[in-house]
């Protein structure tokens, strides 16, 4: 199937809904830290009206436990990003900015200069786009 380019591409965020709030902490009132965040995104995806564009996918474990919270950005044709070490509790805002950029650009090619100071610091790997199967 050839991707439609004047469509725009549908994103995929999954986010590990078992990771800890720290080394230290693994749950608030029962809930994981990773699921914390989840919530705290979906509100800051709704927010910016994303919920079409992006669609939050949970996942129990990404093996990446000992750096929590783990995200992954991916989508058909785009870079994948793979951030590690998100805060649970303060980095929704800044994960679903990223969103937005991600979006909103070409391939995903979000330059570093423009990714948000705390993306920078959580990105682990940045992956090319799976190939097509098409020449
Ligand atoms: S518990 Fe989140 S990556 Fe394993």
């Amino acid at each position: 199937m050839k991707l439609d380019r004047s469509l725009p591409t549908p994103a995929t965020l999954f986010v590990c809904s078992l990771c800890r709030f720290s080394q230290a902490e693994a749950s608030r009132e029962g809930t994981a830290g990773g699921q914390y965040l989840i919530n705290q995104l979906q509100a800051a995806l709704n927010a910016r009206q994303l919920e079409q564009a992006v669609t939050l996918q949970p996942l129990r474990c990404m093996a990446g436990c000992h750096q929590p919270c783990n995200v992954t950005l991916a989508a058909p044709g785009k870079l994948t990003f793979i951030l590690s070490g998100v805060s649970p509790t303060e980095g929704a805002e800044t994960v679903a900015e990223f969103c937005q950029q991600y979006t909103d650009t070409a391939g995903g090619r979000v330059s570093y200069g423009q990714r948000p100071v705390a993306i920078r610091q959580a990105t682990a790997f940045v992956l090319p786009p799976l190939p097509c199967g098409h020449p």
